[in-house]
């Protein structure tokens, strides 16, 4: 089947080369006339594993194509839309590019056309869709489908390959088969699907990050409470998942969240909720929560670094600016807002990060980026690192100490080989964890389970 798709970003790329190797021919449009000419040279704008060589393969076999022709091929019969929701002075998740995307397909495509909405909705998305349909005045209009995409950066094909789910919403009663229309493209994949009406699904999407949002922000408060008694947050953790209704997954403490759904979705809740007259102070204390977190772990390395006013004038060596590993996204991302902080405590920081400088230095032109993580380190004072990349857990400590004066490693990750920075007479402190090298009481020496999901993951 030939699909067209609307937005070549990190959603409509994931999603136009899953579909081809689904077997189908995609064709993607995008108003952004460079982005379209990288794209059919083979460069993607955005780093994903495997996305490079997956556009590589879809464009040799022809079954990709890009354009900047915003209409639908006359042998399409579903546009997926995957534009931008951006922040607008009403906050995030803005339906301005959805609308205006819908709203011509509403006027142009013909009567059996399915207009597939995989951009995120706010709550009163549906609401605005029916007013865009509403407004098209025709009676024979496309259907209207929102599927919403729940991928995880840095693992996006994988979801799209195996998703663990896959949602359908009917805008009104007549979009009913259209929704189960879109779910048998995705059957090969053979996950769990269901359809509901749209707005319960704008409150599934939403709710499942801001419930990942409000589980990371659990185990980041948590941390912080072991900073304060000499707990262990991983043994804490461990013995919490114990619990079959808790569980382990994204229960893992970081020094932050980031990416382009969990903090605006965290903001956008709040927002919305307080708009529909709704009181729902847990729903609303997420994004509270995350920025207090990122106050917080300047605030702890400060006091590492031997109370207020230290890290005035010092040099910080930053490990990483990607809100998470394995991605160049610095979308909402923590390490961003803790340069910021650092500076703001009068620091110089000297950041780097393997994949995400050229992003970094778009979101933040002042900030500055060494080429290599051994030159940020290169006469730092402090180091604190802040992204997982595995490069950073295979630092050779020997030969950085030699460059530089810094004594302590303030690890938000737990991924410093610990015995090597010791060994190098370097003090490593990580978040919510007793001093380096003490033992963790009461394991028992079965060692610890392995905590799933990832501070800042996406989703
Ligand atoms: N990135 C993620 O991990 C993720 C995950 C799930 C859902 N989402 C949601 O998916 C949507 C897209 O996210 P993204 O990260 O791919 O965004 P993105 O910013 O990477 O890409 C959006 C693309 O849409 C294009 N665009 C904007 N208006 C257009 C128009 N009128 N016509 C044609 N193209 C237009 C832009 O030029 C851009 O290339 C958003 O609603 C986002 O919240 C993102």
């Amino acid at each position: 089947m030939h699909l067209f798709l609307l937005g070549a970003g990190h959603v409509g790329l994931v999603t136009a080369v899953g579909f081809v190797r689904l077997g189908h021919r995609v064709t993607v449009a995008d108003l952004d006339e460079a982005r379209i000419t990288d794209l059919n040279q083979g460069r993607p704008p955005v780093f994903e594993p495997g996305l490079t060589e997956s556009l590589a393969d879809g464009l040799a076999s022809g079954w990709l194509v890009f354009t900047t022709r915003l209409n639908p091929p006359p042998d399409a019969p579903f546009t997926f839309v995957c534009v931008s929701t951006p922040t607008d002075a009403d906050g995030p998740l803005s339906t301005v590019n959805v609308e205006i995307v819908v709203g011509r397909l509403l006027a142009d495509a013909g009567t059996g056309h399915v207009i597939v909405v995989r951009s995120t909705l706010p709550l009163d998305g549906p609401g605005r869709l029916a007013a865009v349909a509403a407004a098209a005045g025709r009676a024979d209009r496309p259907s209207i489908v929102t599927n919403p995409e729940f991928m995880r950066e840095g693992q996006a094909l994988e979801d799209f390959d195996r998703p663990n789910r896959v949602v359908t919403g009917w805008l009104e009663p007549r979009d009913q088969a259209a929704a189960q229309a879109v779910i048998d493209l995705y059957a090969p994949l053979g996950a769990p699907s269901m359809v509901a009406d749209a707005r319960s699904v704008a409150l599934i999407k939403l709710g499942s990050n801001v419930f990942l949002g409000t589980k990371i922000s659990f185990a980041n408060e948590m941390a912080r409470v072991a900073d304060a008694t000499g707990a262990d947050i991983e043994a804490v953790i461990a013995g919490i998942g114990l619990d079959p209704r808790i569980g382990l997954a994204f229960l893992k403490p970081g020094p932050g969240i980031g990416g382009s759904c969990l903090p605006e979705q965290a903001i956008a809740i709040a927002l919305q909720t307080a708009a529909l007259d709704v009181e729902a102070p847990l729903l609303s204390a997420v994004h509270r929560s995350i920025a207090v977190h990122e106050h917080e772990i300047v605030r702890r390395l400060e006091t590492l670094l031997g109370g207020p006013g230290s890290l005035a004038g010092r040099r910080i060596a930053q490990l990483g600016l990607a809100f998470k590993a394995d991605t160049d996204d610095v979308r909402e991302s923590p390490a961003l807002a803790l340069a910021a902080n650092l500076r703001a405590a009068g620091a110089d920081v000297i950041t780097h990060d393997p994949r995400a400088e050229r992003r970094a230095h778009l979101a933040d032109p002042t900030l500055v980026v060494a080429s290599t993580a051994m030159e940020a380190l290169r006469d730092a004072e402090a180091i604190i690192v802040v992204t997982e990349w595995a490069e950073y857990g295979a630092i050779d400590w020997a030969a950085a100490a030699a460059a530089m004066p810094a004594t302590l490693i303030y690890d938000t990750r737990g991924i410093v080989d610990v015995e090597a920075a010791r060994r190098a007479g370097l003090r490593v402190e990580r978040l919510g964890r007793p001093g380096a090298g003490q033992s963790v009481a009461g394991l028992g020496g079965a060692g610890m389970p392995a905590v799933a999901g990832a501070a800042g993951s996406d989703a």
